[in-house]
């Protein structure tokens, strides 16, 4: 066995595969496959200082990615072969006025702004550590099931790198213009599936397995050894510090998962000192994980969850006809696919789950925009989150804390648009099934005739 390897996460079984190997589930019983690391085998860093020289050397496409230049941490492939478009050139930045909105002391807030990525969102993190894996064995055709962020990224990184073709399967209707826009741009092809988008995932691993064409959905461990990264960012952006608390937006459970077994690594590897919480945030209208965490108590139980737990709410699911359905298109998901892997992270990182509403999300959204920043509706689930906990006393009002914004603003400008409308039907039309009657932060546009009296004195009235 070399240094980098396959394992599978449940610890009763621990099955491990070679490192070139493609495969999402374990052989022997099915469960969620990690990429393990022999790091006694491996030059590990000494100490999370020690990436600083990489910052010098911004010409090396290597260094410059915001994913490779933490390669000591996700060495599973040959540094030379692993693909790069520059992703991770992202941005920890405070804010006082969310921080204001949202309870907390000034300064305590951070926002991890990945919608400065490629294409737009977290998605490339781990796009470049599968495509690199892509590689590695020598795929040429990739497919994923997405709710728009994931194709977009494996639509981009196919037109950028020619590596591999892209086949993207989305749920129809289920996509936000933004990033429909993207794989399309991008030359994929594109499958509008009848359904949702848990019916497009369970197609694609069909598809991939029959055709053998490589899977890029967050069920691909690869993928999430590039997520890994975020978290090194945001430790790279507070010098260091561990933060008291991540708050992430929680779909297929990718992110979450990713985040977790990064901070056990780092604490086992001895670079840093304590784990932070991680709060996993659900929309109320996709809250699979927050049912089943904290309403019937399913646990990763030290690597024997009660899987019967889930599969009792999937049946009754499916018995009330109840799918998901929120303004946040980006997680609504019925069944994520890495909940056990989530499960595992809640446990590492003494989680919590929360869910909000359509409104808190898009409230919390103006909030970001108002503040300097933009992101998608999912991304401001991490911020409605984060409110709520500090509503409940769960998050201090000085507890250190960093919201994860997924995606950017681009990439749904129907929610934006509908919710800064002054127009009650085109408002309504959009949100109004949602249950989103107010917009208490909106921007309305101001009809003007074309007369240069009567736009000055809009100008002087409203500003
Ligand atoms: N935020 C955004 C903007 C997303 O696109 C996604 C997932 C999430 C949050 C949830 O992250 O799945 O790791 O829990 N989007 C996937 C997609 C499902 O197909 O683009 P997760």
């Amino acid at each position: 066995m070399t240094s980098a390897f396959q394992q599978c996460i449940d610890p009763q079984c621990g099955a491990t595969y070679a490192i070139d190997d493609v495969r999402v589930a374990c052989q022997r019983c099915g469960n969620l496959l990690d990429v393990a690391y022999a790091w006694d085998k491996l030059p590990v860093p000494r100490s999370l200082t020690d990436f600083e020289p990489k910052w010098a050397r911004r010409n090396d496409p290597h260094c410059f990615s915001g994913v490779w230049r933490f390669h000591d941490l996700l060495p599973f492939a040959p540094l030379p072969q692993c693909v790069t478009i520059g992703e991770g050139q992202t941005l920890l930045l405070g804010s006082e006025g969310v921080a204001r909105y949202i309870g907390l002391t000034p300064g305590r807030l951070h926002l991890q702004y990945e919608g400065m990525n490629p294409s737009g969102s977290f998605k490339d993190n781990g796009m470049s550590a599968a495509f690199s894996h892509a590689r590695l064995v020598g795929a040429n055709r990739a497919a994923c099931a997405s709710t728009g962020n994931t194709s977009a990224s494996l639509a981009l990184y196919c037109s950028a790198t020619r590596l591999m073709r892209a086949v993207i399967f989305i749920g129809s209707g289920k996509i936000a213009y933004g990033k429909l826009s993207q794989a399309l741009d991008y030359g994929a092809l594109t499958l509008q599936i009848t359904g949702d988008f848990d019916d497009a995932m369970a197609r694609v691993q069909e598809v991939c397995r029959q055709e053998g064409i490589y899977l890029v959905n967050s069920l691909n461990p690869f993928r999430l050894e590039g997520q890994k990264t975020i978290m090194f960012r945001v430790l790279e952006g507070l010098g260091w510090q561990v933060p008291d608390w991540i708050v992430v937006p929680g779909g297929n459970l990718g992110n979450s998962s990713a985040f977790g077994k990064a901070f056990h690594e780092l604490y086992e590897l001895g670079l840093i000192d304590r784990m932070p919480r991680l709060a996993v945030i659900n929309a109320a209208g996709a809250n699979t994980l927050y049912q089943l965490v904290e309403k019937r108590g399913l646990r990763w139980n030290g690597g024997r969850p009660q899987m019967e737990i889930a599969r009792r709410w999937y049946d009754e699911m499916d018995a009330h006809n109840r799918r998901a359905s929120t303004i946040a298109s980006a997680i609504e998901i019925n069944r994520p696919v890495n909940l056990t892997k989530c499960l595992r992270a809640l446990e590492w990182c003494n989680g919590v789950v929360r869910e909000v509403t359509d409104q808190e999300m898009l409230d919390a959204k103006a909030q970001v925009g108002a503040n300097g920043l933009g992101c998608e509706p999912a991304s401001a689930a991490s911020v409605a989150g984060a409110k709520r906990l500090l509503d409940e006393g769960v998050i201090g009002p000085d507890d250190r804390v960093v919201c994860i914004l997924t995606g950017h603003q681009l990439k749904d400008p129907t929610a934006t648009v509908a919710y800064h409308s002054g127009d009650q039907a085109k408002f309504n039309e959009v949100l109004g099934s949602r249950g989103i009657h107010t917009a208490p932060f909106a921007n309305h546009a101001i009809p003007v005739p074309n007369d240069l009296d009567q736009i000055i004195n809009a100008i002087k009235t409203h500003h």
